[in-house]
Protein backbone atom coordinates (compact mmCIF):
# COMPACT_ATOMS: atom_id res chain seq x y z
CA UNK A 1 0.00 0.00 0.00
CA UNK A 2 2.03 3.03 -1.35
CA UNK A 3 0.04 5.61 1.47
CA UNK A 4 1.19 4.02 4.33
CA UNK A 5 4.54 5.55 5.04
CA UNK A 6 3.50 8.92 3.44
CA UNK A 7 2.75 12.59 5.34
CA UNK A 8 -0.74 12.42 6.97
CA UNK A 9 -3.64 14.29 5.51
CA UNK A 10 -4.33 16.38 8.92
CA UNK A 11 -0.85 17.28 8.80
CA UNK A 12 -1.05 18.69 4.97
CA UNK A 13 -0.50 15.49 3.40
CA UNK A 14 -2.46 13.90 0.28
CA UNK A 15 -6.09 12.45 2.32
CA UNK A 16 -6.64 8.42 0.81
CA UNK A 17 -9.95 9.38 -0.37
CA UNK A 18 -11.54 13.20 -0.78
CA UNK A 19 -14.46 11.47 -0.55
CA UNK A 20 -15.44 10.34 2.92
CA UNK A 21 -16.80 7.10 3.50
CA UNK A 22 -20.58 7.44 4.36
CA UNK A 23 -20.41 6.68 8.07
CA UNK A 24 -24.27 6.03 7.97
CA UNK A 25 -27.13 5.54 5.02
CA UNK A 26 -30.27 6.67 5.95
CA UNK A 27 -31.75 7.76 3.01
CA UNK A 28 -35.45 7.01 1.99
CA UNK A 29 -36.32 4.98 -0.95
CA UNK A 30 -39.10 5.55 -3.44
CA UNK A 31 -41.25 2.87 -1.96
CA UNK A 32 -40.88 4.83 1.09
CA UNK A 33 -41.83 8.13 -0.18
CA UNK A 34 -44.89 6.91 -1.92
CA UNK A 35 -45.50 5.34 1.24
CA UNK A 36 -45.85 8.00 2.86
CA UNK A 37 -47.29 10.05 0.19
CA UNK A 38 -50.55 7.75 0.38
CA UNK A 39 -50.60 7.94 3.81
CA UNK A 40 -50.87 12.16 3.29
CA UNK A 41 -53.48 11.88 0.63
CA UNK A 42 -56.20 9.49 2.61
CA UNK A 43 -56.10 12.57 5.22
CA UNK A 44 -55.84 9.86 8.38
CA UNK A 45 -52.31 10.87 10.04
CA UNK A 46 -52.95 9.50 13.45
CA UNK A 47 -52.03 5.72 14.03
CA UNK A 48 -54.25 3.81 12.08
CA UNK A 49 -53.88 0.80 9.64
CA UNK A 50 -50.15 1.62 8.72
CA UNK A 51 -49.34 1.49 12.09
CA UNK A 52 -51.43 -1.51 13.12
CA UNK A 53 -49.59 -3.48 9.78
CA UNK A 54 -46.69 -2.49 11.21
CA UNK A 55 -47.39 -4.54 14.87
CA UNK A 56 -48.58 -7.47 13.18
CA UNK A 57 -45.55 -7.61 10.75
CA UNK A 58 -43.10 -6.67 13.72
CA UNK A 59 -44.68 -9.13 16.00
CA UNK A 60 -43.96 -11.92 13.89
CA UNK A 61 -40.52 -10.66 12.43
CA UNK A 62 -39.41 -10.84 15.90
CA UNK A 63 -41.29 -13.85 17.45
CA UNK A 64 -43.79 -12.32 20.15
CA UNK A 65 -46.71 -12.33 20.57
CA UNK A 66 -48.46 -8.76 21.01
CA UNK A 67 -46.01 -5.62 19.34
CA UNK A 68 -47.54 -2.30 20.03
CA UNK A 69 -46.16 0.85 18.23
CA UNK A 70 -45.13 4.09 20.55
CA UNK A 71 -43.70 7.57 19.88
CA UNK A 72 -40.18 6.85 20.30
CA UNK A 73 -37.85 3.89 21.83
CA UNK A 74 -37.70 6.13 25.32
CA UNK A 75 -41.49 5.95 25.52
CA UNK A 76 -41.54 2.74 24.69
CA UNK A 77 -39.24 2.14 28.13
CA UNK A 78 -41.71 4.37 30.15
CA UNK A 79 -44.54 1.76 28.73
CA UNK A 80 -42.39 -1.29 29.87
CA UNK A 81 -41.60 -0.39 33.12
CA UNK A 82 -44.43 1.36 34.60
CA UNK A 83 -46.40 -1.88 35.09
CA UNK A 84 -43.23 -4.15 35.76
CA UNK A 85 -41.58 -1.63 38.26
CA UNK A 86 -42.86 0.31 41.50
CA UNK A 87 -41.20 3.70 43.01
CA UNK A 88 -38.44 2.53 45.43
CA UNK A 89 -37.74 -0.91 43.65
CA UNK A 90 -33.82 -1.52 42.77
CA UNK A 91 -33.77 -2.51 39.00
CA UNK A 92 -30.46 -3.96 37.54
CA UNK A 93 -28.99 -1.96 34.66
CA UNK A 94 -26.05 -1.77 32.49
CA UNK A 95 -23.46 0.69 32.92
CA UNK A 96 -22.82 0.74 29.10
CA UNK A 97 -25.47 1.40 27.27
CA UNK A 98 -27.62 4.85 26.01
CA UNK A 99 -28.60 7.22 28.48
CA UNK A 100 -32.75 6.14 28.26
CA UNK A 101 -32.54 2.71 29.61
CA UNK A 102 -31.42 3.59 32.79
CA UNK A 103 -32.77 7.09 32.44
CA UNK A 104 -36.42 5.85 32.23
CA UNK A 105 -35.97 3.67 35.13
CA UNK A 106 -34.88 6.85 37.10
CA UNK A 107 -38.22 9.18 35.83
CA UNK A 108 -40.42 5.54 36.82
CA UNK A 109 -39.08 6.49 40.91
CA UNK A 110 -36.89 3.37 40.89
CA UNK A 111 -33.05 3.08 41.81
CA UNK A 112 -31.08 1.63 38.48
CA UNK A 113 -28.26 -0.57 40.19
CA UNK A 114 -25.32 -0.27 37.78
CA UNK A 115 -23.81 -3.87 36.11
CA UNK A 116 -20.56 -3.50 34.34
CA UNK A 117 -19.76 -4.78 31.32
CA UNK A 118 -17.79 -8.19 29.49
CA UNK A 119 -15.22 -6.60 27.96
CA UNK A 120 -15.12 -8.71 25.16
CA UNK A 121 -18.87 -7.81 24.13
CA UNK A 122 -19.41 -4.94 26.13
CA UNK A 123 -22.79 -6.07 26.75
CA UNK A 124 -24.36 -6.83 30.49
CA UNK A 125 -21.94 -8.81 32.63
CA UNK A 126 -24.16 -11.42 34.58
CA UNK A 127 -22.11 -12.73 36.77
CA UNK A 128 -21.52 -9.19 38.01
CA UNK A 129 -24.94 -8.37 38.13
CA UNK A 130 -25.67 -11.64 40.66
CA UNK A 131 -23.61 -9.73 42.48
CA UNK A 132 -24.99 -6.45 42.62
CA UNK A 133 -28.83 -7.86 43.74
CA UNK A 134 -29.73 -6.07 46.53
CA UNK A 135 -32.93 -6.83 48.96
CA UNK A 136 -35.31 -4.18 46.66
CA UNK A 137 -33.85 -6.00 43.14
CA UNK A 138 -37.22 -6.43 41.36
CA UNK A 139 -36.06 -6.39 37.85
CA UNK A 140 -33.40 -6.02 34.40
CA UNK A 141 -33.72 -3.35 32.05
CA UNK A 142 -30.67 -5.59 29.57
CA UNK A 143 -29.85 -3.64 26.47
CA UNK A 144 -28.90 -5.79 23.85
CA UNK A 145 -25.94 -3.43 22.39
CA UNK A 146 -24.86 -1.80 18.99
CA UNK A 147 -27.27 -5.00 17.54
CA UNK A 148 -26.01 -7.74 19.73
CA UNK A 149 -28.54 -9.96 22.09
CA UNK A 150 -27.15 -10.07 25.42
CA UNK A 151 -26.70 -13.42 27.22
CA UNK A 152 -30.31 -14.15 27.28
CA UNK A 153 -29.96 -17.69 29.06
CA UNK A 154 -27.84 -15.86 32.19
CA UNK A 155 -30.28 -13.38 32.43
CA UNK A 156 -33.04 -15.41 32.44
CA UNK A 157 -31.86 -17.80 34.89
CA UNK A 158 -30.62 -14.93 37.26
CA UNK A 159 -34.60 -13.62 36.61
CA UNK A 160 -36.06 -16.89 37.12
CA UNK A 161 -34.05 -17.49 40.67
CA UNK A 162 -35.01 -14.60 42.15
CA UNK A 163 -38.65 -13.45 40.30
CA UNK A 164 -37.19 -10.92 38.64
CA UNK A 165 -39.12 -8.95 35.81
CA UNK A 166 -36.99 -8.77 32.65
CA UNK A 167 -37.34 -5.54 30.27
CA UNK A 168 -34.77 -5.91 26.96
CA UNK A 169 -33.94 -2.80 25.43
CA UNK A 170 -33.72 -3.72 21.82
CA UNK A 171 -33.43 0.00 19.91
CA UNK A 172 -30.43 -0.82 18.64
CA UNK A 173 -30.82 -4.78 17.52
CA UNK A 174 -34.14 -4.90 15.60
CA UNK A 175 -34.41 -9.01 13.74
CA UNK A 176 -31.50 -10.08 15.77
CA UNK A 177 -31.71 -13.41 17.28
CA UNK A 178 -30.95 -15.47 19.95
CA UNK A 179 -30.85 -19.61 20.32
CA UNK A 180 -32.12 -19.25 16.74
CA UNK A 181 -35.54 -17.25 17.78
CA UNK A 182 -36.41 -13.24 17.54
CA UNK A 183 -35.44 -11.58 20.60
CA UNK A 184 -39.33 -10.90 21.39
CA UNK A 185 -39.69 -14.67 22.72
CA UNK A 186 -37.34 -13.89 25.71
CA UNK A 187 -38.51 -11.43 28.80
CA UNK A 188 -41.67 -9.72 29.73
CA UNK A 189 -41.05 -6.99 27.19
CA UNK A 190 -38.72 -5.67 24.70
CA UNK A 191 -38.61 -2.42 23.38
CA UNK A 192 -37.45 -0.90 20.28
CA UNK A 193 -36.72 2.51 18.59
CA UNK A 194 -36.85 3.55 14.86
CA UNK A 195 -34.82 7.02 15.81
CA UNK A 196 -33.66 8.60 11.95
CA UNK A 197 -30.64 6.39 12.62
CA UNK A 198 -31.74 3.20 13.36
CA UNK A 199 -31.70 -0.21 11.38
CA UNK A 200 -35.12 0.12 10.95
CA UNK A 201 -36.03 3.97 11.06
CA UNK A 202 -39.03 6.25 10.58
CA UNK A 203 -38.27 9.47 11.70
CA UNK A 204 -39.46 9.43 15.50
CA UNK A 205 -40.80 6.14 16.55
CA UNK A 206 -41.07 3.45 18.81
CA UNK A 207 -42.33 0.08 19.76
CA UNK A 208 -42.87 -2.30 22.25
CA UNK A 209 -43.47 -6.06 22.18
CA UNK A 210 -44.73 -8.69 24.78
CA UNK A 211 -46.11 -12.57 25.34
CA UNK A 212 -48.34 -11.99 27.90
CA UNK A 213 -52.33 -10.90 26.88
CA UNK A 214 -52.91 -8.53 30.27
CA UNK A 215 -49.49 -6.78 29.94
CA UNK A 216 -50.49 -5.98 26.39
CA UNK A 217 -53.24 -4.21 27.57
CA UNK A 218 -51.78 -2.25 30.32
CA UNK A 219 -49.14 -0.90 27.82
CA UNK A 220 -51.91 -0.09 25.22
CA UNK A 221 -53.88 1.65 27.83
CA UNK A 222 -51.25 3.77 29.27
CA UNK A 223 -49.90 4.67 25.52
CA UNK A 224 -53.39 6.06 25.37
CA UNK A 225 -54.56 7.81 28.16
CA UNK A 226 -56.27 5.02 29.87
CA UNK A 227 -58.82 5.10 27.43
CA UNK A 228 -61.28 2.09 26.83
CA UNK A 229 -64.24 3.53 24.93
CA UNK A 230 -64.34 7.09 23.71
CA UNK A 231 -63.55 9.85 26.07
CA UNK A 232 -63.83 6.80 28.76
CA UNK A 233 -60.77 6.34 30.70
CA UNK A 234 -60.15 3.43 32.73
CA UNK A 235 -56.52 4.89 34.27
CA UNK A 236 -54.16 7.64 33.83
CA UNK A 237 -51.94 7.75 30.83
CA UNK A 238 -50.02 9.13 28.54
CA UNK A 239 -50.37 9.83 24.59
CA UNK A 240 -47.41 8.36 23.96
CA UNK A 241 -48.61 7.20 19.93
CA UNK A 242 -46.92 7.06 16.68
CA UNK A 243 -48.89 8.19 13.81
CA UNK A 244 -49.51 6.70 10.28
CA UNK A 245 -46.79 8.48 7.97
CA UNK A 246 -44.40 6.68 10.90
CA UNK A 247 -46.21 3.94 10.14
CA UNK A 248 -46.23 3.87 6.15
CA UNK A 249 -41.70 4.56 6.54
CA UNK A 250 -41.38 1.69 8.97
CA UNK A 251 -43.75 -1.05 6.80
CA UNK A 252 -41.92 0.43 4.14
CA UNK A 253 -38.69 -0.10 5.26
CA UNK A 254 -39.72 -3.57 6.93
CA UNK A 255 -39.25 -4.78 3.50
CA UNK A 256 -35.60 -4.38 3.16
CA UNK A 257 -34.56 -4.90 6.68
CA UNK A 258 -34.00 -8.53 6.23
CA UNK A 259 -31.66 -7.75 2.87
CA UNK A 260 -30.29 -4.66 4.56
CA UNK A 261 -29.64 -6.93 7.82
CA UNK A 262 -27.32 -9.12 5.94
CA UNK A 263 -25.89 -6.70 4.27
CA UNK A 264 -24.53 -4.99 7.67
CA UNK A 265 -23.63 -8.42 8.60
CA UNK A 266 -21.26 -9.15 5.18
CA UNK A 267 -19.94 -5.62 5.94
CA UNK A 268 -18.96 -6.82 9.22
CA UNK A 269 -17.51 -9.84 8.37
CA UNK A 270 -14.82 -7.79 6.51
CA UNK A 271 -14.65 -5.71 9.04
CA UNK A 272 -13.47 -8.59 11.34
CA UNK A 273 -10.89 -10.26 8.73
CA UNK A 274 -9.47 -6.63 7.94
CA UNK A 275 -8.75 -6.07 11.99
CA UNK A 276 -6.86 -9.37 12.54
CA UNK A 277 -4.52 -8.41 9.65
CA UNK A 278 -1.31 -8.11 11.58
CA UNK A 279 -1.48 -4.14 11.11
CA UNK A 280 -4.24 -3.80 12.75
CA UNK A 281 -4.26 -6.67 15.05
CA UNK A 282 -4.05 -6.05 18.86
CA UNK A 283 -4.62 -1.98 18.47
CA UNK A 284 -8.08 -2.11 17.19
CA UNK A 285 -10.14 -5.14 18.72
CA UNK A 286 -13.61 -5.58 17.38
CA UNK A 287 -16.10 -6.81 19.80
CA UNK A 288 -17.41 -10.38 19.68
CA UNK A 289 -20.94 -11.61 19.74
CA UNK A 290 -22.28 -13.27 22.62
CA UNK A 291 -22.47 -17.07 22.31
CA UNK A 292 -25.79 -18.24 20.77
CA UNK A 293 -26.60 -14.66 19.25
CA UNK A 294 -26.61 -13.15 15.72
CA UNK A 295 -25.84 -9.43 15.74
CA UNK A 296 -27.33 -7.32 13.66
CA UNK A 297 -24.57 -4.31 13.72
CA UNK A 298 -26.55 -1.38 14.31
CA UNK A 299 -22.76 -0.17 14.71
CA UNK A 300 -19.56 -1.75 14.24
CA UNK A 301 -17.57 -0.90 17.25
CA UNK A 302 -14.13 -1.62 18.18
CA UNK A 303 -12.07 -1.17 21.08
CA UNK A 304 -8.64 1.00 21.07
CA UNK A 305 -5.52 -0.40 23.03
CA UNK A 306 -4.49 3.01 24.25
CA UNK A 307 -0.97 1.40 25.16
CA UNK A 308 -0.10 0.59 22.01
CA UNK A 309 -0.80 4.03 20.33
CA UNK A 310 1.30 7.43 20.68
CA UNK A 311 -1.90 9.62 20.85
CA UNK A 312 -5.61 9.49 22.14
CA UNK A 313 -8.78 7.79 20.78
CA UNK A 314 -9.85 11.24 19.63
CA UNK A 315 -6.40 12.25 17.97
CA UNK A 316 -6.52 8.99 16.58
CA UNK A 317 -10.50 9.70 14.86
CA UNK A 318 -8.85 13.24 14.20
CA UNK A 319 -6.42 12.15 11.41
CA UNK A 320 -8.83 9.02 10.18
CA UNK A 321 -11.50 11.32 9.80
CA UNK A 322 -9.10 13.91 7.68
CA UNK A 323 -8.16 10.53 5.51
CA UNK A 324 -11.95 10.25 4.28
CA UNK A 325 -13.15 7.84 7.11
CA UNK A 326 -15.06 8.86 9.48
CA UNK A 327 -16.06 7.54 12.85
CA UNK A 328 -18.11 8.43 15.66
CA UNK A 329 -18.20 7.58 19.95
CA UNK A 330 -20.82 5.55 21.33
CA UNK A 331 -20.27 6.17 23.91
CA UNK A 332 -17.56 8.65 25.50
CA UNK A 333 -19.05 7.87 29.13
CA UNK A 334 -20.15 5.17 30.79
CA UNK A 335 -24.10 5.68 32.95
CA UNK A 336 -22.35 6.09 36.33
CA UNK A 337 -19.90 8.70 34.91
CA UNK A 338 -23.10 10.65 33.67
CA UNK A 339 -23.72 13.72 35.89
CA UNK A 340 -27.68 12.59 35.93
CA UNK A 341 -27.28 9.40 37.88
CA UNK A 342 -24.63 11.03 40.94
CA UNK A 343 -27.79 10.49 42.92
CA UNK A 344 -28.42 7.18 42.57
CA UNK A 345 -24.43 6.30 43.06
CA UNK A 346 -23.55 6.37 46.91
CA UNK A 347 -22.97 2.55 47.62
CA UNK A 348 -22.64 1.51 44.16
CA UNK A 349 -19.68 0.74 42.22
CA UNK A 350 -16.72 -0.03 41.07
CA UNK A 351 -17.28 -0.40 36.99
CA UNK A 352 -13.63 -0.77 36.11
CA UNK A 353 -14.45 -2.37 32.86
CA UNK A 354 -17.81 0.51 31.55
CA UNK A 355 -15.58 3.52 33.03
CA UNK A 356 -12.42 2.35 30.69
CA UNK A 357 -14.79 2.38 27.72
CA UNK A 358 -15.36 6.19 26.97
CA UNK A 359 -11.76 6.93 25.75
CA UNK A 360 -11.54 3.46 23.99
CA UNK A 361 -14.78 2.71 21.92
CA UNK A 362 -14.80 4.22 17.74
CA UNK A 363 -17.29 3.23 16.16
CA UNK A 364 -16.24 2.28 11.82
CA UNK A 365 -19.17 3.48 9.49
CA UNK A 366 -21.86 0.42 9.43
CA UNK A 367 -24.64 0.44 7.15
CA UNK A 368 -26.08 -1.69 3.74
CA UNK A 369 -24.59 0.31 1.49
CA UNK A 370 -20.79 -0.22 2.08
CA UNK A 371 -19.12 -1.79 -0.86
CA UNK A 372 -15.60 -2.40 -2.07
CA UNK A 373 -14.41 1.25 -2.39
CA UNK A 374 -15.53 2.57 0.83
CA UNK A 375 -13.07 -1.15 2.06
CA UNK A 376 -10.60 -0.04 -0.03
CA UNK A 377 -10.26 3.73 1.92
CA UNK A 378 -11.20 2.64 5.42
CA UNK A 379 -8.26 -0.06 5.13
CA UNK A 380 -5.66 2.35 3.41
CA UNK A 381 -6.90 5.40 5.86
CA UNK A 382 -6.15 2.71 9.23
CA UNK A 383 -3.06 1.52 7.71
CA UNK A 384 -2.20 4.62 6.95
CA UNK A 385 -3.06 6.07 10.16
CA UNK A 386 -1.88 3.46 12.43
CA UNK A 387 1.72 3.16 10.86
CA UNK A 388 2.10 6.66 11.70
CA UNK A 389 0.79 6.23 15.26
CA UNK A 390 1.64 2.70 16.91
CA UNK A 391 4.64 2.50 18.99
C1 LIG B 1 -30.15 1.53 23.60
C2 LIG B 1 -31.14 2.63 23.38
N1 LIG B 1 -32.21 2.72 24.19
C3 LIG B 1 -33.14 3.67 24.01
C4 LIG B 1 -33.05 4.61 23.02
C5 LIG B 1 -34.06 5.69 22.94
O1 LIG B 1 -34.78 5.68 21.76
P1 LIG B 1 -35.42 7.04 21.20
O2 LIG B 1 -34.32 7.93 20.75
O3 LIG B 1 -36.29 6.57 20.07
O4 LIG B 1 -36.22 7.65 22.31
C6 LIG B 1 -31.96 4.55 22.14
C7 LIG B 1 -31.83 5.54 21.06
O5 LIG B 1 -30.80 6.04 20.73
C8 LIG B 1 -30.97 3.55 22.32
O6 LIG B 1 -29.90 3.45 21.52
Amino acid sequence: MSTVTSKLALHGGTPVSTKKVPFMATGLSEADIEAVNRVLRSGMLRAATKCAELETRFAEISHAKHAMTCANGTCALQLAYEPLFQPGDDVLVPAWSYIATAAMLSARGCRPVFVDCLPDTLQIDMADAARRMTPRTRGIAATHMYGCPVDIDGVQALASKHGLKVVYDCAQSHLSTYKGQGVGAFGDVVTYSFYATKNLGTGEGGLVTCNDDNLARQIKLLRSHGETDKYLHEQVGYNYRMNDMAGAIGCSKLDRLPAETAARQAAAKRYDALLAKPEFAGVLTPLTVTPGAVAVYHLYTVKLDLSAVTCTRDELAKMLDAEGLPTAVHYPRSLPQQPAFAKHLPGQGPWPVADSMGQRVMSLPMHHLLGDEHFRVIEEALAKVLAAVRK
